[in-house]
């Protein structure tokens, strides 16, 4: 992954280029550097760590230039080290720095031809064999830019780069292929970045690079080749939503984005279903005949996005009567497919940048057998919106933790908005589909409620805070929720959490239950709760601490061994989506009891780029 930033300004741009890291962190946080080039030459800082290491390391050498480069780093080739840590630099006496995000596939072989050529390598990275690769070419007649073209035509694999050269001061050459790019303009220059996020606060537009461009940016312009053609990319402005991204009274973004959830939702509503309908051009003009065709729908997608793939599974089969298949993404890229005619792909990312998604969705778009490709995604300028032939954006805004909580609900509602839009074609009637509709618009006021039992599950997290493993529960279209929770709990908290199919306990997992296994069950009053009911008995016979989310008519009740916290979920399509509220406030909770690092647990990062 990791996030890149470059400027060129008529003013110092170690603060610009700083706060454009924080606003990365997101893509990777265990190394940051920052090269900048001034009256000295070529100066670059690097730390393991986040970048408030750098920012302090930066403010008390006083660094300062007004062309430079910046990274913040998520280790895949080499440990996060300082010597792992970008800028790299190479060529003659440290002559050009670079900042890289991707892979460099081929990294091996080039390493052992430029060791063969007499040149030592200072780090374990590919990035490194990058930077001497662009190094290489550097001559008298050759300056940065056809230096760069050479490299990338030998390179193999992905990338987004930004390099500068100390003989060339003035200017930041750029590339992508595969990794996101792109450009800010603004009063005092030109910016390069992983995402416009990072630039916001310093341009007013932004463009994205293709794959395939080459971009040179200097303090008045940018110019953009692709091939040895220039070509223009359209200008963006910047809209608030890219903008906002501070805390507010909040102590951590994942609690933020938690409470923004009716928000949120309302917002995937908003223009979108009108008078018990789901307004039929959501997912653009040419849908409809998509629509009229889908025979089956196969769903990829990574992490979170996977488990809102699995509920809508369920919804799909249940109230569209359409044939779903769910598999995870980096799975189904690499699988032979028998695939019948007429299926409609669904890609599902909150970033619609994660590799293997966008991979899945690509061989989609090349199978005859997927006669169209949707993408259901939050970042409008995403590289999945851009493959793919349909899109449905969530609208939860910037979500910032890394564990996935607003972006999670958000899926969902779109997800039932496609699942009606396929139902009114097949099974699902004029009354049913204004019901669900119904549920939909309640949505962000039972969320509210949901959100009032937040003291509550703070107070019961201090039992469950010093817990080494968890059971979660669910059955039906909560068993992924039940996985949503297990992961909210492991991803923040550290605690070893599985779900399990409720009635699957008995399989294997019951073996595993006494008195220090917590089970946690998310119990809705649907046709499976006594089901579910048996299933906890179970449990309770072998001593096992049980914590039962229930709906308030489902007929729990506290005592010595169990736990009940009741919901307010009388609906039951919908009722998923209200059951994850409280999971998500059970691992902030105890996270926050165990203090470890909320919004950047350790080894993760929100954008997966790499496989
Ligand atoms: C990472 C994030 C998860 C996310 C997953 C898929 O693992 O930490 O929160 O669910 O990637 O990301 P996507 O952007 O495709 O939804």
């Amino acid at each position: 992954m990791c996030g890149i930033v470059g400027a060129a300004a008529r003013q110092d741009v170690t603060s610009a280029l700083l706060e454009g890291l924080k606003r990365l962190e997101y893509r990777g946080y265990d190394s940051a550097g920052i090269a900048v080039l001034n009256d000295h030459g070529l100066q670059r800082l690097r730390c393991n760590g986040k970048v408030a290491e750098l920012v302090q390391e930066t403010e008390s050498t006083g660094l300062s230039g007004q062309v430079g480069i910046a990274h913040t780093r998520w280790a895949t080739h080499g440990a996060p080290s300082d010597r792992n840590a970008h800028p790299h630099v190479a060529g003659m006496d440290g002559r050009i720095a670079v900042v890289h995000n991707g892979i460099i596939e081929n990294h091996a072989a080039l390493r052992k031809q430029q060791q063969d050529r007499g040149i030592a390598h200072d780090s374990d990275t590919d990035s490194e064999i990058l930077a001497c690769q662009i190094a290489g070419h550097l001559s008298a007649q050759n300056g940065l830019l056809d230096a760069v073209r050479a490299a990338v035509d030998e390179v193999e694999g992905s990338f987004a780069f930004g390099v500068i050269d100390r003989e060339d001061p003035e200017r930041i050459i750029g590339a992508r292929r595969g990794s996101p790019l792109v450009v800010g303009h603004g009063d005092s220059g030109y910016y390069l970045a992983s995402d416009p996020l990072a630039l916001a606060e310093v341009s007013s537009q932004y463009c994205l690079l293709q794959n395939g461009d080459i971009v040179m940016i200097s303090e008045g312009e940018a110019v953009v080749w692709n091939g040895s053609e220039t070509v223009v990319r359209e200008w963006r402005e910047f809209q608030g939503t890219e903008v906002q991204s501070g805390l507010g009274d909040y102590e951590h973004h994942m609690q933020k984005e938690i409470f923004e959830q009716p928000d949120a939702v309302a917002q995937t509503l908003e223009g979108r279903i009108e008078t018990g309908r789901v307004d039929d051009g959501i997912l653009g003009p040419d849908a409809g005949t998509v629509l009229d065709a889908t025979r089956a729908v196969q769903i990829a997608a990574c992490g979170t996005s996977y488990h809102a793939a699995l509920v809508a599974r369920h919804w799909l089969e249940r109230h569209a009567g359409i044939h779903c298949q769910v598999e995870i993404a980096s799975e189904f890229r690499y699988r032979q497919h028998a695939q019948d005619p007429g299926t409609l792909f669904i890609a599902i990312s909150q970033s619609g940048e994660t590799a293997d998604t966008l991979a899945a969705l690509e061989m989609a778009n090349q199978d005859p057998n997927y006669h169209a490709t949707l993408a259901i995604c939050n970042v409008a300028h995403s590289s999945m919106v851009q493959e793919s032939d349909l899109t449905l954006l969530t609208h939860a805004g910037p979500e910032i933790g890394v564990a996935s909580t607003k972006a999670f609900v958000t899926q969902l509602t779109a997800l039932m908005l496609v699942v009606i839009l396929l139902g009114r074609r097949r099974t699902l009637a004029p009354e049913a589909e204004s019901d669900l509709v119904a549920q939909l618009a309640n949505l962000p006021t039972r969320i509210g409620r949901v959100l009032e039992l937040d003291a509550g599950i703070a107070a019961l997290s201090k039992q469950f805070a010093n817990r080494h493993h968890a059971l979660f529960l669910g059955r039906g279209s909560h068993y992924p929720i039940a996985m949503e929770g297990a992961l909210k709990l492991k991803e923040i908290s550290y605690i070893h959490a599985e779900a399990y199919a409720a009635g699957e306990l008995k399989h294997g997992p019951l073996a595993l239950v006494d008195e220090d296994m917590p089970v946690v069950a998310v119990a809705p009053n649907n046709r499976l709760l006594e089901k579910l009911k048996s299933n906890l008995e179970e449990v309770r016979a072998r001593g096992g601490r049980l914590y039962v989310f229930a709906d308030r008519r489902s007929g729990f009740q506290s005592d010595d061994l169990m736990t009940v916290f009741e919901l307010d979920a009388p609906e039951n399509a919908v009722a998923p989506i209200l059951f994850t509220v409280p999971l998500q406030l059970l691992a902030y909770h105890c996270a926050k009891i165990k203090e470890t690092d909320i919004d950047q647990p350790r080894n993760l990062a929100k954008s997966v780029t790499v496989e």
